[in-house]
């Protein structure tokens, strides 16, 4: 650590080449929204609930701050009235489509969101691709994918490999912001198991 200098809410940072802010940002104690990162998983930049400020060379940009590099002298901005605006425009958004996701309520009490903002089409999965990404990229399992497409999209669990491993992982359930993936592995093992004829589920769907 140490090589870049940069400046995040006023605070002087140290980062290393390669890091990106919302890295730099956690390692120095300071908060930035994160609906679609994961430590473990490649960059994704899907949900922009971290976009930040940043001015380098006398410009001023709205970036996200899970893909964006550290460079030096950057001067980074994580609220402001730009910031918080996008935010909140996302998290109505969201809302939309998980309004009772206990994560999205806590970040729009913070951005002031209002749920209600936009008519409500619970599909309850926000396509953060968390699961998916986790699945495919520390499991390697490939259990869930995304199907269709636009508005349409959303997760299915592929059901052979899902009754053959996901009882004994379940490690994705935790990174979902709302409750689509637990209820669409319980449907699918519902629908896929031996056990769905005789009306009995097996017991690993207990959580
Ligand atoms: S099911 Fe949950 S974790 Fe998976 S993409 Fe949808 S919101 Fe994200
Ligand atoms: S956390 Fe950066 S785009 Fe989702």
């Amino acid at each position: 650590m140490g090589e870049i200098r940069l400046q995040i809410d006023g605070n002087e940072v140290e980062a290393s080449e390669g890091m990106t802010v919302l890295e730099a940002a956690t390692a120095a104690g300071i908060f930035i929204p994160t609906l679609c990162h994961h430590a473990k998983l490649e960059p994704y930049g899907g949900c922009r609930i971290c976009t930040v400020e940043v001015e380098s060379r006398g410009r001023t940009n709205l970036v996200a701050a899970c893909l964006y590099p550290v460079e030096k002298d950057l001067v980074v901005r994580t609220r402001s009235a730009k910031v918080d605006k996008i935010r909140k425009m996302i998290l109505e958004l969201l809302l939309a489509h998980a309004p009772e996701s206990p994560k999205l309520l806590a970040l729009a009490e913070a951005y002031h969101a209002d749920k209600n903002r936009f008519e409500k089409e619970s599909s309850f999965c926000i396509h953060c691709g968390l699961c998916v990404r986790y699945c495919a990229e520390v499991k390697q399992k490939d259990a869930i994918g995304f199907v269709d497409r636009g508005a349409r999209r959303e997760i299915s669990f592929d059901p052979e490999i899902a009754l053959a491993e996901c009882w004994k992982c379940k490690e994705c359930f935790p990174l979902c912001p709302t409750s689509a993936l637990q209820a669409a592995y319980v449907l699918t093992l519902a629908l896929a198991s031996p056990f769905a004829s005789s009306g009995e589920l097996p017991e690993t769907i207990d959580s």
